[in-house]
């Protein structure tokens, strides 16, 4: 019997556990359209920034003299700006939803629960069939406690799902204090999903010019180590399905997240890299590993490696080098 790649994800019956991540390749429906024909079981759309809604509203803000400054023409433009901002991503859910037949998932990017994040209810009027929620903030302040940071998860979360009956999942980073906790607590909100781990800006140094540069915007292959741990800490362990992202770039990757316990696997960078096909690549290698090792489907070997399952699952716990060392005579 020929391997079936379904799966489920996003509350989901997908035909493909490779998902497009949420990049500017997805903010395009022709590009959309390619990555669909080439095998992609979702499509995540790039993201509505709440970063970039306050960028416009202070560019506007720079723009206009002082006549105008007052509390009422800032609500004009706050809400000008915020309308536009929602036409173009509305327009781009259902120009989307026209050209594929594969789920389309609306992608909101937020750092604060702030009032906005209720626009969700209008992706869900254009047509999204889920709703990925892309929250982060960098917990650098010392003087805001860990329940602080993670109030603004929960609060966010429950707003959005209090608009919306599509489901809803989460991409979350690896900066939490008690991350199988947090992502314990985060299962039990009523969403569909976890996808660990976002991959943001990071700055870099110039040495040369002494200058805060922006490091790769794209992932390397050998970057999966990290999120790779972590599906294999949390699968069986959390109230929802778990996605994997962050340096998948070849079905042997995606293949190791299904080992470890992930429902699907989300790749972007090697999109730019490769195009479309790299997507039929990993449906491929997926595909003919399941055969050549009798599987029928992604269940019959999920989670087969993951902390509960795997004989030296404790492998993913563990952090130190020291029997290596001795066993190399260091
Ligand atoms: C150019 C680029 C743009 C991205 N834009 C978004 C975005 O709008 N929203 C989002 O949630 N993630 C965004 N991401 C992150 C990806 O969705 C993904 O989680 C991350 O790149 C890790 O996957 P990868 O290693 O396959 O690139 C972007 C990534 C890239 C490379």
């Amino acid at each position: 019997m020929k391997a079936n790649l379904s799966t489920r994800f996003f509350g989901l019956e997908l035909k493909s556990p490779v998902i497009a991540a949420s990049s500017s390749m997805t903010g395009n429906p022709e590009q959309i359209r390619k990555i669909a024909e080439a095998g992609a079981g979702a499509i995540v759309l790039k993201s509505i920034f709440e970063e970039e809604i306050y960028q416009a509203m202070q560019e506007e803000l720079s723009l206009r003299d002082e006549l105008h400054n007052d509390p009422e023409y800032l609500d004009y433009f706050d809400y000008v700006i915020k309308e536009d901002n929602l036409r173009k991503y509305v327009k781009l859910i259902t120009d989307t939803k026209a050209a594929v037949s594969v789920p389309v998932i609306a992608s909101i990017s937020c750092t604060t629960s702030s009032e906005w994040v209720l626009f969700a209810k209008k992706l869900q009027e254009a047509g999204a069939d889920g709703i990925e929620l892309n929250l982060f903030i960098v917990p650098s302040d010392c003087n805001r406690s860990s329940d602080f940071h993670e109030h603004f998860y929960f609060e966010t979360v429950t707003k959005v799902l209090e608009s919306v009956t599509i489901p809803v999942s989460v991409k979350i980073s690896h900066y939490f204090s008690n991350l199988a906790g947090m992502a314990r607590k985060l299962s039990q909100t009523g969403i569909a999903g976890i996808t660990v781990f976002n991959r943001f800006f990071a700055p870099d140094i110039d040495v040369e010019n002494e200058r805060i540069v922006a490091a790769d915007v794209l992932s390397s292959e050998n970057e999966y180590l990290l999120p790779l741990r972590w599906t294999g800490i949390l699968s069986g362990k959390i109230d929802c399905d778990l996605a994997g992202t962050t340096g998948i770039h070849s079905a042997e990757t995606a293949l190791k997240f299904l080992l470890a316990g992930a429902s699907a696997v989300q790749v972007a960078s090697v999109l730019y890299e490769k195009g479309p096909e790299a997507i039929t690549e990993i449906n491929n290698g997926i595909e003919n590993w399941m055969n050549e090792k009798g599987y029928h489907s992604i269940v019959d070997f999920k989670g087969k490696l993951n902390l509960m399952n795997a004989k030296n699952a404790v492998a993913f716990e563990r952090v130190q080098f020291m029997k290596y060392f001795g066993e190399k005579a260091f």
